[in-house]
C-alpha cells in the first residue's frame, strides 16, 4: 500500500509529537507512524517533570541551567545546544501549560518546582528548584497533552506500524517502508521530509527502565547505510530502578527528599558527594550505588540493591506527589514507601548518543556536516550534542519539546518548498527481502536466547564499570551473536500480530547498536560522564574532549570504523567555536572550561 505525505514522523512520543504538531502548523500534510498507540509510548515513563529555569520556588536563571548542563555532561555538550536548549525550555513549558497540560501547582497558583540531581543555583553551589512538574506523571501528561493538540491540528496517525528501511537516494530521504502489525502488509510512505523520533535502545542491558519497544530500530537502520551513529559509548544508568524489575523510581523521590541507604542504614552519598549527596548528577550516584554493592553494602537476598528511604517523609507527600511510584513499589515488590525501605538498583536508562544532528535536527551524514537531505531526527534517538557525556534528570524531556519543535518547524518549511523525491520502484524490496528471508529460515537458533545473551553481556561487559578486557571480550561476544543471528528460525509464519517475526527482527537491530557502543566505548580510553573505564580512571581533555562518530565497516565484518568532531565551546564575545581550533592551554578563554570531576 501506498502513502503520500510532505511530512512524515516517525514515533509518536513526546518529540515526535512536538515534531508533528509544529509541522502541521507549517500548512503542510503530515503522517505520524508509530510502533505503539501514541499515548503508550515510553515518554510516559518519564516521571520526574522538565527542568526549566522558571525561578517559581527559588531565584534561577537560564545561564545556571546551561552551565548545569555542560557541567552534568562533563563537557562533551555542545555550548550552542546547551544556550538554545536552556533559554528556550522556559517558554516552551509555559506553551505546554497553555496548551492545557497539568503541571502541579504552588500555592501561588504557579507551576510547582522541585529540585533535580545536578540542577544547582550560581554555578554549581547548591541545589535548586528547578523541575516542573505533574505529579510523578509528568511524561504521561505530555503524551496525553501533545496527541490531544495533533489530533486538533488534523495530524494523521498509523499505529502499530513498524518502520523496516528508510528510502535514500542519491542523498535525499524519499521516505519508510514499514510493516502493519495488525495485518502483515507493508506500506510505503512517500514523504519530502522525514523526522526520525522514535527512542532508544535499552532493552540491549538486561536491567532496563526502557519499555519493550525501544529496540533502537531506526539506529540501526541508519547505520546499515553506512551513515554515522554517534557518542553511542556514553550510556546512562538511572540510579533508582525497582529491584530486579528495571522499572523507573523517580529522581524526584530524592527531590523531595528521599535518601539512599545501605545495608548498615548509612546514608552513603554523603562520602561520594558531600554537597549534593543524594542529589548528585546520576552517573556519580549509580556509581556510588554499585561501589556500596561491590563492597559488600548491598541489601536483598544477592545483596545486590541498596535502599531508597521515604519514610521520614509526609505521608501526604509520598501519596501525593510520588503516587505513580508508591503505586509501583505497593504492586510490584508488596512494599509501602509509606512505611517500608524500598530496594532500587541502577537500570539502564537513557542514550545519549544517537543520530547525530544539527541543532535544526537535520541528520547528519558524517562528521563533516554534511546532511541527509530531507531526514531530520529529534529525542533520544537523534544526538543534538545537548546531554555530552550524561544527560541531567529532566533535560530528556525538555530536549524532546524544545528539540522536537525545532525539527518540526524546520522539516515543514522545507517540505513546503521542496518537491516530492523520486521514489525507486522497487523501495520495498529490502524490507520484504528481510522479513522473507526469517519466514524462510530454517537454522536451529532462537532470537530470545540470543536477545537474553545480548542483555546480559552488555549488562556485565559494557555496563556502569567499564575496562578494556571486558569490553575487548563483548566485541567476540558480539560478533558471534550476530553470526548466530543469521541462523534465527521463527515458527510463527502467519500475517497477524506476529510479534515472534517482530521481535526478531528486532534483535537485529540490537546487535547493531550494541556493536556501535562497544566498539565506541572500547576505544575512548578515558572516563567521562557515563562512560567510566576502570583502566583509565581519569577524563582527558587533551586527547578526547571531541565527539564519536561510528560507522558500519562493511569491508571487514564485525568491525566498526570510528571518527572524531570536535565540541563546540562558548568563546569570546559569547561566539562559538569547535574545540579543535584552539590549543588546550588557552582554555581559560572559554565561558565554561572543564573544571575536575568533582561533586
Ligand atoms: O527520575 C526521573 O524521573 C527521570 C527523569 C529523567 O530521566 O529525566
Amino acid at each position: 500500500m501506498q502513502h503520500r505525505y510532505d511530512v512524515l514522523v516517525v514515533g509518536a512520543g513526546g518529540a515526535g509529537l512536538m515534531a508533528a504538531l509544529y509541522a502541521a502548523k507549517g500548512d503542510v500534510s503530515v503522517a505520524c507512524i508509530s510502533k505503539l498507540y501514541p499515548t503508550r509510548s515510553h515518554t510516559g515513563a518519564a516521571q520526574g517533570g522538565i527542568g526549566a529555569a522558571l525561578g517559581n520556588v527559588a531565584e534561577d536563571h537560564w545561564e545556571w541551567h546551561m552551565y548545569d548542563t555542560i557541567k552534568g555532561g562533563d563537557y562533551l555538550t555542545d555550548q550552542d545546544a546547551a544556550e538554545i536548549f536552556a533559554k528556550d525550555i522556559i517558554e516552551a513549558v509555559y506553551e505546554l501549560e497553555h496548551m492545557g497540560l497539568p503541571f502541579s501547582r504552588l500555592p501561588n497558583g504557579k507551576i510547582a518546582q522541585r529540585k533535580f540531581g545536578g540542577h544547582t543555583r550560581e554555578f554549581g553551589k547548591a541545589a535548586v528548584e528547578r523541575s516542573c512538574y505533574a505529579k510523578d506523571r509528568t511524561g504521561h501528561m505530555i503524551l496525553q497533552t501533545l496527541y490531544q493538540q495533533n489530533v486538533k491540528e488534523g495530524t494523521t496517525f498509523f499505529n502499530e506500524f513498524h518502520v523496516l528501511d528508510l528510502i535514500i537516494e542519491g542523498g535525499r530521504c524519499a521516505g519508510v517502508v514499514a510493516y502493519e502489525l495488525a495485518t502483515g502488509e507493508i506500506h510505503t510512505f512517500h514523504a519530502k521530509a522525514v523526522i526520525l523520533a522514535a527512542g532508544g535502545y535499552g532493552r540491549i542491558f538486561k536491567i532496563t527502565s526502557n519499555a519493550l519497544t525501544l529496540t533502537g530500530d531506526l539506529m540501526s537502520i541508519y547505520y546499515r547505510k553506512g551513515l554515522p551513529l554517534e557518542d553511542m559509548e556514553f550510556y546512562q544508568f538511572h540510579p533508582t530502578g525497582l529491584t530486579k524489575l528495571g522499572i523507573l523510581v523517580t529522581e524526584g523521590i530524592r527531590g523531595e527528599g528521599g535518601i539512599l541507604r545501605n545495608a548498615s542504614g548509612e546514608r552513603f552519598m554523603e562520602r561520594y558527594a558531600p554537597s549534593l549527596k543524594d542529589l548528585a548528577p546520576r552517573d556519580i550516584v549509580s556509581r556510588s550505588i554499585y561501589t556500596e554493592i561491590r563492597e559488600g553494602r548491598g541489601v536483598g537476598p544477592d545483596k545486590d540493591a541498596v535502599n531508597i528511604d521515604l519514610t521520614h517523609l509526609p505521608r501526604e507527600v509520598i501519596e501525593g506527589k510520588l503516587s505513580e511510584i508508591t503505586d509501583l513499589s505497593r504492586t510490584y515488590l508488596g512494599l509501602d514507601p509509606v512505611k517500608d525501605l524500598v530496594p532500587i538498583q541502577p537500570t539502564a536508562h537513557y542514550a545519549m548518543g544517537g543520530i547525530p544532528t544539527t541543532l535544526d535536527g537535520e541528520c547528519l551524514a558524517d562528521e563533516h556536516g554534511s546532511v541527509v537531505e530531507g531526514l531530520y531526527a529529534a529525542g533520544e534517538q537523534a544526538c543534538v550534542s545537548l546531554h555530552g557525556a550524561n544527560r541531567l534528570g529532566t533535560n530528556s524531556l525538555g530536549d524532546l519539546i524544545v528539540f522536537g519543535r525545532r525539527a518540526g518547524v524546520k522539516a515543514a518549511k522545507y517540505a513546503h518548498d521542496a518537491d516530492m523525491p523520486d521514489m525507486p520502484a522497487d523501495a520495498e524490496r529490502q524490507a520484504v527481502a528481510m522479513l522473507d528471508s526469517l519466514k524462510a529460515a530454517s537454522g536451529s537458533e532462537n532470537a530470545a536466547k540470543i536477545r537474553r545473551e545480548l542483555q546480559e553481556s552488555m549488562m556485565n561487559n559494557v555496563g556502569i564499570f567499564r575496562n578494556g578486557a571486558d569490553m575487548q571480550k563483548q566485541v567476540d561476544i558480539l560478533r558471534d551473536l550476530k553470526a548466530r543471528y543469521h541462523h534465527v528460525s521463527i515458527q510463527d509464519l502467519g500475517h497477524r500480530h506476529n510479534s515472534e517475526l517482530i521481535e526478531a527482527l528486532e534483535l537485529g537491530f540490537m546487535l547493531d547498536c550494541a556493536e556501535a557502543m562497544t566498539h565506541s566505548a572500547l576505544n575512548r580510553t578515558e572516563s567521562r560522564g557515563a562512560h567510566d573505564r576502570e583502566d583509565f580512571h581519569e577524563r582527558d581533555d587533551v586527547n578526547w574532549l571531541k565527539h564519536t562518530f561510528a560507522y558500519k565497516d562493511f569491508d571487514n565484518l564485525g568491525h566498526v570504523k570510528l571518527a572524531y568532531k570536535p565540541v563546540m565551546v562558548q568563546g569570546e564575545a559569547g561566539k562559538y567555536v569547535a574545540l579543535s581550533s584552539y590549543t588546550p592551554d588557552e582554555a581559560g578563554r572559554f565561558k565554561f572550561p572543564p573544571k575536575p570531576r568533582t561533586f
